[in-house]
This record gives structure tokens, C-alpha cells and sequence, in this order.
């Protein structure tokens, strides 16, 4: 019997959720019905809001909502929301907040906010011919969108620049119309879009067969910076030459070898993700983005460089982040909307910085712990919760197996040898 169905979008919520536990849970219908409707909302005006947000919605999947206190960025403080599964990220977010606000924290700023979007189509013919055909186009182009950028304009964004651009050493009579677009305190994912087919539709001919027209999210123009830096010697540790050496070290592997500069930047992207998702913004934009910017001088590099000079210690980051904090879900998912509030309402720009922020010190804790003690005694610590979880084990016997790992290794047999050991015993914690 196959397992395929059409007009599934057309079932309710509940002829959805028969369908699928009937088709692919048979020996147990009830317990997959059970969960999918444990996760449900009990608000029902709420739960609707979700199920409208995308197609065929039958739960909600949820991941932890943390909040990494005590950022202070350009001498502000900041709570930091940070929605992620990983145990570890946010209490490290949350150590290194507390180390660089006792040096100075972070300073952070926007060096360049521009969009783009491409019209990619197909031309055959001259040349010449092309150029003067855009030329006499572009005010027409401009004008096609007047509806769409007339309140986009009044925010102080629109159409920064239309340039025609010969690929065709790229590829067979390709070109592109590549379009520079500034939205402000929206990502503008809509609006560009909007344009650009607007404007596409205006340009097309006999002769010019327009492929596709989508912004980009490749944004080597739409940059925020993050800096922390202080004297070698307070970084306070055991022996800071050492560690200032072995860090700007780890940091110059990560940009020699594309193997660890992918692990290196996964850790950046630990932080980046879990405010952008927090806030409601595109993370998977905002993942592609990066990763190409960490190739764009040809080889896929560290995001962040570190430097050791003259005594003083200093670590950054630039990264492109196309953010919003109005429009596309920031002020339509409650939580978003509280994550904005909780940020004090910030801006597009005040918002990427503070994103390359949370990068740059989940960055900081990733390269301490491993250049240090190593990355598992911290992340097994914050690990022993899930292991226990797993196990299934009662209050007792998860308060007695913390307080024995308070001073031991955890690595997931030891937790299992001591779980098993408590068996038919009332534990007692040490
Ligand atoms: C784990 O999620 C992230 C790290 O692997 C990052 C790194 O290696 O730099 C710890």
C-alpha cells in the first residue's frame, strides 16, 4: 500500500493528524495523536496565529527560550534572548558576558547596510544594442516601483542603484539586472522582491527572456563589526601570554584550513542563530549569507580574526546580517515581539550589532575552553541534564548524580555505570 495522498492541504487539522498517524504510526494511533496535540496551545486565538503561519500545521516544535543577562555593548546593557536546543550555548553566552562587561564589553558597529536583488535573464543579441536599451529604460524602471517604494522612500530607504551586468564570460548570453536596495529597519525580503518583479516586467522585451528575479542573500555590503579587546595581561588567567598566543593561534588555523574555519564559524553561527530566531528574523538567510562571505576571498575563512600586539589582546568579527525588527514575523510572533521589547526596541542597525555580539562571544567561549580545558568537561556538565532526562531518571536520583559529577569527568558511560549503581538503592545525595 503507498503512503501518498492528495489534497492534504485541503483536510482539517484533525482529518491531517488521522491521516498521517493511520498512515504512518498503525501499531500506535493514539500515543502519535497524543503527542502531536500535547505540544498544542491551549490559547486558542494563539494557536491559531501559529497554525496560519505556514502550511499544514499540525503541533508546535518547541526549543528552549534563554536569556544571557549582563552584555554590555557601545556602554549598554543588554538581556540577551537567545532561543536554541543546545546545552551549552547559552551559559556560555552568558560567562563571556560577565568577562568582557568587567573589561570594558564589547564595542560594536553598522559599516554598511545595502540589499541586494537580481533580475537574471538571457539576451542574444548585441550588445551595444543592450546597453542603450537600458539607458533609455532605467527612469522608466524607476518609476514602474513608485507604488511599492513611495513609503519605503518616506523611511529614508528605496532603490540605491540599478546596474546592468554582462555575465556572459560566466555563462552563455547571461546577464543580470543587479539592483541595490537600502529597507531600513526591515529585512525588506518582501519589498525587494516586489520590486524586482515589478521592475522585470517593465524591462522584458522580445529579446531579453527574463529567467528569475529574487533578492540575494549574499551581502557583502550589509556589515556589522564587533570588538572586544584589553591588555594581555588582564585577560586573568593563569598564564595570559599563553593564552592570548594560543587564541590568536586558533583563530589562524581556523583561516588556514576550511575544515576547522567551518567548525570555528558553526560555533559564531551557535549565537548568531539563536538571536536572529529569537527575534523572529530568517536564520537560514542569515546562514547562507555568512558561510558565503567566509568564502568571498576565495577560500572558506575564519569570520573572526584576533590580534596580539603591543601588549593588548583584541578579537572581532565582521558579518553580514540583513535584519528586521519590523515586518515578516518580528512583530507578529509574541515571542519575537517580547524578545524586541526585552532589547529595548532596537533598531535594524542597533539589532546587527548586537547579533555580531552574541557571535563574537560565543565565538570567545568556544576558542577559550578549547585552547584551555577543552570543549567536553564544560559542555558534558551542561549535557548531564538531557543524559538524566534520557534515562529517565527520578528527582532523587538526578540530585544525587549531579552532586557526584560536581567534581568528576562526565562522559556518558560514567552516567549510565552511576545510574545503573543507584538501582533498587534510595540514593543519597553526597
Ligand atoms: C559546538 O556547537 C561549537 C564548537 O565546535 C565551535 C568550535 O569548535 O569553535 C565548540
Amino acid at each position: 500500500m503507498n503512503k501518498r495522498i492528495s489534497g492534504f492541504s485541503k483536510l482539517s487539522k484533525e482529518e491531517k493528524i488521522n491521516w498521517v498517524t493511520s498512515t504512518y504510526f498503525s501499531n500506535n494511533e493514539e500515543e502519535a495523536t497524543y503527542i502531536l496535540k500535547k505540544y498544542w496551545n491551549q490559547k486558542q486565538e494563539l494557536q491559531q496565529l501559529h497554525d496560519d503561519f505556514i502550511e499544514n500545521t499540525v503541533s508546535n516544535f518547541y526549543i528552549p527560550y534563554g536569556i544571557a543577562p549582563n552584555f554590555v555593548i557601545n556602554d549598554k546593557d543588554y538581556a540577551i534572548p537567545m532561543a536554541i536546543e543546545e546545552s551549552s550555548v547559552v551559559a556560555a553566552a552568558s560567562l563571556v558576558a560577565k568577562f568582557w562587561g568587567e573589561r570594558g564589553g564589547f564595542k560594536a558597529e553598522v559599516l554598511s547596510t545595502q540589499k541586494v536583488g537580481q533580475i537574471h535573464f538571457i539576451y542574444k543579441g548585441d550588445k551595444e544594442y543592450l546597453n542603450e536599451y537600458f539607458a533609455e529604460m532605467l527612469p522608466k524602471l524607476h518609476i514602474s516601483v513608485k507604488d511599492i517604494t513611495k513609503n519605503m522612500e518616506k523611511r529614508g530607504g528605496g532603490i540605491i542603484d540599478i546596474e546592468l551586468r554582462d555575465k556572459t564570460s560566466e555563462l552563455d548570453n547571461y546577464y543580470q539586472l543587479h539592483i541595490i536596495f537600502e529597507t531600513k529597519d526591515s529585512m525588506g525580503a518582501n519589498f525587494i522582491n516586489s520590486c524586482l518583479e515589478k521592475i522585470a516586467n517593465t524591462f522584458k522585451s522580445e529579446q531579453i527572456d527574463i529567467v528569475m528575479s529574487i533578492l540575494s542573500n549574499y551581502l557583502p555590503n550589509c556589515i556589522a563589526r564587533a570588538e572586544v579587546s584589553c591588555k594581555v595581561e588582564d585577560l586573568a588567567v593563569d598564564k595570559p601570554e599563553l593564552f592570548a598566543q594560543k587564541f590568536e593561534q586558533a583563530v589562524a588555523i581556523a583561516n588556514a584550513d576550511p575544515h576547522r574555519a567551518t567548525t570555528h564559524n558553526k560555533g559564531i553561527m551557535n549565537g548568531i542563530d539563536a538571536v536572529v530566531l529569537a527575534t523572529g528574523n530568517d536564520f537560514r538567510a542569515i546562514e547562507a549569507g555568512a558561510h558565503a562571505y567566509a568564502a568571498h576571498s576565495g577560500t572558506y575563512k575564519s569570520l573572526s580574526h584576533c590580534e596580539v600586539k603591543d601588549g593588548i589582546f583584541r578579537f572581532w568579527i565582521e558579518i553580514p546580517l540583513a535584519l528586521g525588527t519590523i515586518g515578516g514575523l518580528t512583530n507578529l510572533h509574541p515571542l519575537a515581539k517580547f524578545s524586541l521589547d526585552l532589547l529595548q526596541n532596537p533598531s535594524a542597525r542597533e539589532l546587527m550589532e548586537i547579533v555580531a555580539v552574541a557571535g563574537l562571544a560565543q565565538n570567545f567561549a568556544a576558542l577559550r575552553a578549547l585552547t584551555t580545558s577543552g570543549i567536553q568537561k564544560g559542555h558534558m556538565k551542561m549535557h548531564l541534564t538531557n543524559i538524566l532526562n534520557g534515562l529517565k531518571a527520578n528527582r532523587d536520583q538526578v540530585t544525587y548524580i549531579l552532586n557526584y559529577f560536581a567534581d568528576k569527568p562526565v562522559t556518558h558511560s560514567e552516567v549510565v555505570r552511576v545510574f545503573e549503581g543507584l538501582k533498587g538503592k534510595q540514593p543519597k545525595a553526597d
